[in-house]
């Protein structure tokens, strides 16, 4: 058995491990040369991925390349490249149709190709299929094709690949079987589903789900501000109830390659059945939000201690986009840094897991330098290795827009 993953990120990495470890040769294809020479090296650019854990597969089970001809001779080919968002929030599907028409130049009888980009149903019959069949094969005869959607949450160690239900949906029954069985060898749990397209929107539906219950305590949390109600013992007492409430939290708004972007693939093809997606509009419009309300509450906090936020120093603690992890992507600190900027702050930041952040062209600081030489210091991103408690003492003031410092009580803390 061979698989071949169509590129090395966050998603297709990992993949590429999961299949080496369970004794699946790989051909892992990037177009990138920096990443392709990475992974040769043994280097993994993923924090999921420890080098420690990928070094040893590569060149014994793992082959990196750019060349698409090494994919000729595998059993399966793995699609895990970019879906992002173009000019207006529509959906950019160019990596996928890059990747499928390489793929078709070397495709041969036999093969399965199956898509795991997050995209709108109707992507992998509608805009993957006519290009694979360019070879002048047929799917479901010569080669079998499903989507089946990757479940990755990056910096989480309770659920793995192995241990998170694969959905599956095939072109046609013996593609479902095709695809089942390739997932089987890295999966507890292969879950059928009877289409591609219905495996597209369970994807969507998971990341719509989570925007639409973050942006409604987003919102919440600026109604609690206004009544005076301290949302966290809130969110805290409703989360008592053993059924019928799950628990989500406010925070500066979202970030990382999916929930900022993932619901307006929905968004957009639902226009084309003239159907509006109200809740997606309503959700990306509240969380986009919050970056503002973030800043407005630093702004305040300032103004009570007679600052105005011109010429404070104001200390960003975290700027990824979530905790435990360095990815930037859509990270919401950085729209608060720009805000920050904009009233003219003097913005700097701490965060263990991002040395540069070139958005803002800034490094990070050592965290006692960068607390004794800020007026404000803003949790952004609570990263685990962070001593709140040392901030709470050492930073003049502290905003806190997660929640961490639940427990401290102190003149110069003012939380979300
Ligand atoms: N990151 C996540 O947490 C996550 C979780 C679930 C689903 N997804 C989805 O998975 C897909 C991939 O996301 P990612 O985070 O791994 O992206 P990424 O940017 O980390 O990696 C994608 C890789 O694909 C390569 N690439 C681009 N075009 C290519 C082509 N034509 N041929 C070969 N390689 C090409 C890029 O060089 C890059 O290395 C997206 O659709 C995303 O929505 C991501």
């Amino acid at each position: 058995m061979k698989v071949g993953i169509i590129g090395l990120g966050y998603v297709g990495l990992p993949l590429a491990v999961a299949f080496a470890e369970a004794n699946t040769d790989v051909v892992g294809l990037d177009v990138n040369h920096r990443v392709v020479e990475g992974v040769a090296r043994g280097e993994s650019s993923v924090e999921d991925v420890p080098s420690e854990r990928l070094a040893p597969l590569v060149g014994e089970r793992i082959e990196a390349t750019t060349d698409h001809a090494r994919l000729a001779d595998c059993d399966a080919v793995v699609i895990c490249v970019p879906t992002p968002l173009a000019h207006r929030r529509e959906p950019d599907l160019a990596y996928v149709e890059s990747a499928g028409r390489s793929l078709a130049a070397v495709l041969r009888k036999g093969q399965l190709v199956v898509l795991e980009s997050t995209t709108y149903p109707g992507t992998t019959r509608d805009r993957l299929l006519p290009l694979l069949e360019e070879s002048g094969m047929r799917a479901g005869s010569d080669f079998h094709l499903a989507f089946s959607p990757e479940r990755i949450d990056p910096g989480r160690t309770d659920h793995t690949i192995r241990t998170t239900p694969k959905l599956v949906g095939g072109l046609t029954p013996a593609c479902l079987d095709r695809a089942a069985e390739l997932y089987a060898l890295i999966c507890d749990d292969v879950v059928r589903l009877t289409s591609p397209e219905a495996a597209e929107l369970a994807k969507l539906l998971e990341n719509i789900f989570r925007s639409v219950n973050i942006a409604m305590v987003n919102e919440l949390a600026m109604l609690a501000d206004r009544m005076g109600i301290d949302i966290w013992e809130v969110i805290d007492a409703a989360a008592t109830k053993p059924f019928g409430f799950m628990r989500f939290e406010p925070g500066p708004g979202m970030g990382g390659h999916c929930l900022p972007i993932d619901p307006f693939y929905l968004a957009f093809k639902a226009r084309e059945f003239d159907f509006p997606t109200e809740f997606i509009e309503l959700a990306g419009k509240v969380n986009l939000h919050q970056p503002h309300f973030c800043v407005e509450k630093v702004v305040r906090a300032l103004n009570d201690i007679g600052r105005p936020a011109r010429g404070s120093r104001v200390l960003l603690l975290g700027v990824a986009y979530k905790a435990g992890v360095g990815d930037l992507r859509e990270a919401p600190a950085i729209r608060i840094g720009e805000l920050l900027r904009e009233l003219g702050a003097e913005v700097s930041y701490h965060d263990p897991h991002v040395d540069e952040l070139p958005d803002l062209g800034l490094r990070s600081l050592e965290l006692g330098e960068a607390l004794s030489e800020s007026d404000v210091a803003c949790i952004v991103t609570a990263h685990p290795e962070v001593d709140y408690e040392r901030v709470v003492a050492e930073a003049p003031l502290v905003v806190d827009f997660r929640g961490i410092t639940r427990g401290i009580e102190a003149a110069n803390l003012v939380r979300l």
